[in-house]
């Protein structure tokens, strides 16, 4: 691991010694020359007309190489200021936000064509990360502290915003209250809703098209768009919205703290808990 230290082979410790071996030298003739010149030498010169308590000052005109090191500093500043490093250009907040933006983007765009697979361990990694401390780890909402993945987005979840109605999604539209269908008028349009949509329209969905649309679209972003409920899609969606529901909280993944594969990677694994 760590050598003996030897002087006889450390040479860098030996320059080092040297250098200060030198710099005691210098020193001491340089003390010793301005010592003999005090003692021995008196000056000579112009004093200006000022004393200040009996010392006077010379004139002596300002040295040529201090003048132009003098005036060369402030063109230099102005230069640096102005010219070599203007103030916008640089700052380490923005070198920061660029080194993100191309981490993310080679990120992006390695996993640009992601495989289930890929994406369900994404997704797993993700969701333990940021999801589960609310979430569980299991998905199950924590005895209803968050939502419980193994409803939501499923047709068991649609039932519960029928019977619940849902609130803090932030659209235009605002709140969706509870109880507008019951029964099997219910559970028909739940199977519809989490079917995306498809197949045939039952005639109580029209309880619905008021605020999501004969298409159940969401009226051009008046409401959610139920057509992607359910998917990875309405997943990124609540991510970027947040939630202030009345279950609780939840807070907005929308500062970059996740790029849009892995917003559709924990999507991809929070709508696996549900299939079962
Ligand atoms: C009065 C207008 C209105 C009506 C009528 C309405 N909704 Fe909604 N719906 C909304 C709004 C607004 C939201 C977003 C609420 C939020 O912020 O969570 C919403 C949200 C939803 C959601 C998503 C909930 C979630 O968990 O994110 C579903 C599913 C849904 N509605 C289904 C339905 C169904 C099915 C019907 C018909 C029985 C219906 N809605 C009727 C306004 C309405
Ligand atoms: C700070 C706690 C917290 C964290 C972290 C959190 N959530 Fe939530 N989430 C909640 C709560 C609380 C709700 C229920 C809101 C309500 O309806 O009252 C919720 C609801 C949801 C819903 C249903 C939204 C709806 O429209 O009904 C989804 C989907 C969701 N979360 C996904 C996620 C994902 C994915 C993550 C991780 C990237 C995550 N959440 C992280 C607390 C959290």
């Amino acid at each position: 691991m760590f050598e003996k230290f030897n002087l006889a082979t450390d040479d860098v410790h030996q320059l080092g010694l040297l250098g200060a071996l030198l710099i005691l030298v210098i020193s001491a003739v340089a003390i010793g020359k301005y010592l003999k010149q005090i003692k021995n030498e008196t000056s000579t010169g112009d004093l200006t007309d000022e004393t200040w308590d009996g010392i006077g000052e010379y004139r002596n005109p300002i040295p040529v190489g201090w003048a132009i090191f003098y005036v060369g500093t402030i063109i230099w500043s102005l230069w640096y200021i102005l010219a070599g490093y203007p103030v916008k250009a640089f700052s380490q907040i923005g070198q920061y936000n660029e080194e993100v933006a191309a981490h993310n983007a080679a990120f992006q765009s390695k996993w640009d064509n992601p495989s289930d697979e890929t994406l369900m361990e994404m997704g797993e990694g993700v969701y333990l990360v940021q999801c589960a401390p609310c979430h569980g780890i299991a998905g199950d909402g924590i005895d209803g502290k968050a939502a419980g993945f193994d409803r939501w987005g499923t047709a068991l979840g649609v039932l519960d915003v029928i019977n619940n109605g849902s609130k803090g999604l932030g659209y235009p539209m605002g709140t969706m209250p509870g109880g507008l269908a019951s029964g099997d008028n219910a559970k028909a349009i739940s199977a519809y809703v989490a079917g995306g949509l498809k197949g045939q329209k039952p005639a109580s969905f029209s309880a619905c098209t008021s605020c999501h649309g004969e298409d159940g679209k969401g009226l051009g972003g008046q409401s959610p768009d139920l057509t992607t409920y359910g998917t990875t899609t309405f997943v990124a969606e609540v991510l970027n919205r947040g939630k202030d529901g009345a279950l609780g909280y939840m807070p907005k993944f929308n500062d970059g703290r996740l790029t849009d594969i892995q917003k559709e990677a924990v999507g991809h694994y929070i709508l696996s808990l549900g299939e079962k």
